[in-house]
């Protein structure tokens, strides 16, 4: 969910809100608008009309469009704070343009992560993921700011979680906590249960833990392990607590319909450099090509591939994609060219070896760990058939014969 500095600004006007003038925010915005020929792109007719109208936003310092797999994502610098309804609204009403051309040209899932809108205009619980961190523009402890922008297609939130304990939490991963004391003193986990449901009408309301690295590692790790139920909202400095380093889109789309909707395919911020990890830091894990809840129907378990940016969705069953765009923002809020970090021919290993991983997982077919657990299951119409069938069970007495 969203990272914000000092003040919560969720749901407030920026006339309600002054936001400092030396304050930037950062906000990702994704959603599934329709795709073509299954859950593969958006065509370029879609991505023309969402950056023609980002584009003239009042209150767009900078922005770029992009998609992952079926995902369009609008990256945007503002001042108008995290959680502002303007900046949600205009990014909605971009998606909703997308999902209307989508219907036209009789693509797939036109609109599939749109979902009634709230009164509030705040996107949160209708479908698009949310990523967003406030911060101090250029301060003296961050002479620079550098970020990464994560997106991925065909996964959970939780698709992140084993990247971030190594980069923010584990000294024998991340050197940078043996090189730099700042990072040293470790990070503050706000860890999300994402099973937490709040019924329509009632006021939004998330239910997190804030745990501090390395004392709380043990706990932190016992949280994320469970991909499929807790997901890392923010990551804090401790040395400098307004400073966020994460922020990542934690909504589960099953949550809001009760039923397999589509996967909740998460994007992510990372302030990196200086008083946080480094690049090189926080993509390393990325080389693990962990295994994820995701790929075809959202209902296995199959590795992360690194990918460039703007890849389809092509592999076999839906192999989920992670894709990650390094740049750095200017005094005035703008942004540098965008550099495309997986698609650097140092990644292509590590796509063989997802692709290997993925061979071998789908050996296993539907049988245990080949699928998504139980929990995640239960969205879909495996369920209906499960309980059809536990109805025909029987109990039948043991016969001892004497
Ligand atoms: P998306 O969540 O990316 O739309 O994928 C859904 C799906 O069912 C793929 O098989
Ligand atoms: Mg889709
Ligand atoms: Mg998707």
């Amino acid at each position: 969910m969203a990272a914000s500095r000092k003040r919560p600004r969720t749901n407030q006007s920026p006339t309600q809100n002054i936001i400092p003038k030396n304050e930037l925010t950062v906000t990702v915005i994704k959603a599934d608008c329709g795709s073509m020929g299954g859950h593969t792109q958006p065509s370029s007719g879609m991505l023309k009309l969402v950056e023609d109208y980002i584009a003239i936003r009042p209150w767009v310092i900078d922005y770029k469009i992009t998609h992952t797999g079926d995902d369009i994502a609008i990256i945007t610098t503002h001042k108008e704070g995290t959680g502002s309804a303007q900046v949600h609204k205009d990014c909605r009403n971009a998606f909703d343009i997308a999902a209307a051309k989508a219907s036209k040209e009789g693509l797939y899932g036109a609109g599939q992560d749109l979902f009634p809108t709230s009164p509030s205009g705040n996107v949160r619980g209708t479908g698009p993921g949310v990523a967003e961190i406030t911060f101090e523009l250029l301060p003296k402890h961050r002479p620079a700011e550098s970020i990464a922008i994560f997106a991925a297609d065909k996964c959970g939130p939780g698709a992140y979680n084993q990247a971030l304990y190594q980069s923010f939490a584990d000294p024998s991963r991340s050197s940078g906590f043996l090189l730099a004391p700042d990072i040293s003193k470790g990070f503050t986990f706000v860890i999300e249960d994402m099973n937490h449901k709040v019924s329509r009408g009632a006021a939004a309301t998330h239910r997190k833990v804030r745990l501090n690295s390395p004392e709380d590692n043990v706990a932190i790790l016992a949280l994320l392990r469970n991909i499929d139920r807790y997901g890392v909202a923010e990551i804090r400095s401790r040395v400098f607590p307004e400073e966020t380093s994460v922020a990542v889109s934690t909504d589960r789309l099953h949550n809001i319909t009760g039923i397999y909707q589509g996967k909740d395919d998460p994007v992510m911020i990372i302030r990196n450099q200086k008083i946080f990890p480094a690049l090189e830091e926080v993509i390393d894990p990325f080389r693990l090509v962990s295994l994820v809840t995701g790929d075809a129907r959202g209902s296995h378990t199959m590795p992360l591939m690194p990918v460039a940016i703007n890849t389809p969705v092509a592999g076999s069953y839906c192999v989920p994609l992670v894709t990650c765009l390094a740049v750095s923002v200017n005094g005035e809020g703008k942004f540098s060219e965008f550099v495309d970090i997986f698609a650097n021919v140092a990644w292509d290993r590590y796509r063989g070896l997802a692709l290997e991983k993925a061979d071998i997982m789908r050996q296993q077919a539907p049988f245990g760990v080949g699928m998504a657990s139980q929990e995640e299951i239960s969205y879909t119409g495996l369920k209906i058939l499960q309980d059809k069938l536990e109805k025909k069970f029987a109990l039948e007495r043991e016969v001892t014969r004497k």
